[in-house]
């Protein structure tokens, strides 16, 4: 399931049906802190050896529903205008966080969640080198907007298997439009 900008979800108010909360430090309750049933195993793994590295890592966001996204997206509105909302923020119906196979980490530190220092945070660096290794990318890499349409986010990890997030470092690749070979979606049609 590939979601951007040309690809919403179907229906748009779809709904996993195995979300479960992972056995991870959690920084949000709720929805948000819930996955589908692969990722949340995926993330447990993921914690645990970041752990064993020293690093905290904590789930910042999980599961967003499309009434979540609905409110999370027209805060972003009221604040910053639409056309830079588009850039940070998926509107309802578009949001990979409503798959449950995406989620935010934050840093056991705590500085900088969802800012662009985040991306210099240990959870942060960790993530980058390793999240592979348990099926992770990072889906919104730094320079890539003209591809996926949003800015970096360095805390963003989407689950796509260790078989595919490995090959598609290997071969370095940054986004999932071009490692399945889909158009370039920097803005909805
Ligand atoms: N921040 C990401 C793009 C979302 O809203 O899903
Ligand atoms: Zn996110």
């Amino acid at each position: 399931m590939i979601v951007n900008k040309h690809r919403p979800l179907r229906p748009a108010n779809y709904v996993p049906a195995d979300l479960v909360q992972p056995r991870v430090a959690l920084a949000v309750s709720g929805e948000a802190a819930q996955l589908n049933r692969t990722t949340a195993a995926a993330a447990e793994r993921m914690f645990a050896a970041a752990a064993a590295d020293g690093v905290t890592m904590t789930l910042a966001s999980g599961y967003r529903s499309y009434a979540t996204q609905t409110v999370t997206y027209n805060g972003w509105v009221s604040s910053q205008g639409r056309a830079a909302a588009d850039t940070a923020s998926a509107r309802p119906g578009y949001s990979e966080h409503q798959t449950g196979w995406s989620f935010d980490i934050g840093d056991g530190g705590g500085a900088c969640s969802f800012q662009p220092c985040f991306a210099e945070q240990p959870a942060a660096v960790w993530a980058k080198a390793n999240a592979h290794r348990f099926g992770f990318v990072v889906r919104y890499p730094w320079m890539q907007h003209a591809i996926t349409g949003y800015f970096y986010e360095s805390w963003h990890l989407r689950y796509i298997g260790v078989a595919a997030a490995t090959d598609m470092r290997k071969r370095g690749i940054a986004t999932l439009e071009q490692y399945f070979g889909l158009a370039a979606a920097p803005g909805y049609r």
